[in-house]
């Protein structure tokens, strides 16, 4: 019998790059790969990348670089690139790293087996298409090999939204949203094999608008409400938002859907509403203010976390100032900040740039702020009991790691624990980056 060949998936990005990693692996799966550990025992090396920032776009460069011994030492190794980088920069991939076979883009990676076989023959295979047929429909008949307790649904793709520093658009495509129906089967299958919270991904997760059974427009709070029915499926959450997006029925769901976790992540980018507009943000800071107070009147104990994004063209000290201002007011429990980085394509790489020592300086300051309110929101948690789903052994032995309602990592030292279990705990002590206590009664 011939041997299984071997694909090692490396996943840089966003979490919808997990969730088409996973896809791939899938399809690749019904070719006759299995999965290898690392690059040097693979038969196909699939880099999923990211052209958000320019940094993580240029890491695909070096890394595919680094592949060169590989593929000298093996000519049968077939090299491809997906995701962001593939869509925005397609052949010049191959113009510029020649040991790349094949570049697949996000909305076209069903074709990758289709495109593997082509490779082997000898060829180049690149496919950026926006095809019209489906690539889920295409990656519904897959093995039910059996998951970890935790997983990514991707519900809708793509954004309309056009912030001006931002490449997804362009990458990513219209936004769309998958049909509820194959929604929910998805995340039925899902459950079967094990899973126990869904996070349900989109660019524009809360622009959900797919059809319904009936044919009429599903909001994400009715799907959320429909996924709450689920048996066995015990928590769901959903990212990432845009604060025009947040419906009235989604802020309500907070405050009285169960199984709709506490936790939301809804980037500002700015709390200066001059920024703001020269971002087609479309919000103010203003408006972004009263929408918390909304949400957390629907659910007070709710985390919030959020994006920024420093040293945008033209900002001056006092928008920065507006920003560190919205942080104090909003507090966050959570955060993930960025200099301005120029995306070529995209309307703001065409304006003037601030000095690069102007936007670390901001950056080190809003850090510095965030990190303590971070912190502030973890340590306010010791002396409490949170409920944790446990996922996997913890470093120390008899270790269990897990996640709170509030998405704090949590450790607790126990060998009775069992993965996928959902248990109260009392929180003893606040780490730099987790949590840790002991079971609690219930
Ligand atoms: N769909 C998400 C964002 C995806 S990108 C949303 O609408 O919020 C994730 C984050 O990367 C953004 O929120 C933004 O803070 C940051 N980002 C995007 N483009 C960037 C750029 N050109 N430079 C720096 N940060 C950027
Ligand atoms: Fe990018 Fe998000 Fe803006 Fe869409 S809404 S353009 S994904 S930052
Ligand atoms: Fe990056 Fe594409 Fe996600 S650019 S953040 S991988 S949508």
């Amino acid at each position: 019998m011939a041997q299984a060949k071997k694909l090692y998936i490396r996943t840089y990005g966003c979490q919808m790059n997990v969730y088409d990693s996973e896809r791939m692996a899938e399809a690749m799966g019904s070719a006759g790969y299995t999965q290898a550990a690392t690059p040097e025992e693979a038969d196909m090396i699939l880099l999923n990348t990211c052209h958000i920032r320019e940094k993580a776009a240029e890491k695909v460069y070096s890394e595919l670089g680094r592949f060169k011994p590989l593929k000298e030492a093996n000519p049968d190794l077939k090299i491809g690139v997906a995701g962001c980088v593939a869509q925005a920069e397609g052949e010049e991939i191959m113009r510029r790293q020649p040991l790349v076979d094949m570049v697949v883009g996000p909305q076209s990676y069903h074709r990758l087996p289709q495109m593997e076989a082509r490779a082997r023959q000898g060829g180049k295979a690149l496919d950026t298409d926006f095809p019209e047929d489906d690539k889920f429909d295409t990656l519904r008949t897959r093995p039910k090999a059996k998951r970890g307790p935790t997983a990514f649904l991707t519900v809708q793709e793509g954004c309309d939204k056009f912030c001006a520093f931002c490449v997804v658009p362009y990458t990513r495509g219209a936004e769309v949203s998958r049909p509820a129906p194959r929604v929910l089967e998805e995340a039925r299958d899902l459950v079967e094999r094990g899973v126990r919270e869904i996070t349900l991904l989109g660019q524009n997760v809360n622009a959900y608008h797919g059809a319904g059974p009936d044919g009429a427009d599903w909001s994400l709070a009715r799907l959320i409400w429909a996924l709450n029915d689920i048996d066995g499926l015990e928590r769901i959450r959903f990212t990432t938002s845009h604060p025009n997006d947040m419906t009235d029925d989604l802020i309500a769901a907070h405050g009285t859907c169960d199984k709709l976790m506490p936790y939301l992540h809804l980037p500002v980018q700015s709390g200066s509403d001059r920024i703001l507009k020269r971002m087609n943000r479309k919000h103010t800071a203003e408006s972004y203010l009263r929408l918390i107070e909304r949400i957390r009147a629907a659910r007070p104990d709710i985390l919030l976390s959020g994006d920024f994004i420093v040293g945008f063209p033209e900002e001056t000290e006092a928008d920065f100032q507006a920003t560190l201002d919205l942080i104090e007011e909003v507090n966050y429990g959570y955060a993930f900040s960025f200099k301005y980085s120029t995306r070529p394509g995209t309307p703001a790489a065409e304006r003037a740039q601030l000095d690069e020592d102007v936007k670390s300086d901001r950056l080190q300051r809003l850090q510095a702020l965030l990190t303590r309110q971070q912190r502030a929101a973890q340590d306010a948690m010791v002396g409490r009991q949170v409920k944790v789903l446990f996922e996997k052994p913890g470093r120390e032995p008899g270790q269990m790691v897990g996640k709170s309602d509030y998405l704090h990592a949590v450790h607790v030292a126990d060998t009775g624990i069992a993965a996928g279990q959902i248990a109260p705990v009392e929180i003893l002590e606040s780490g730099p980056n987790s949590l840790a206590g002991r079971l609690s009664g219930g």
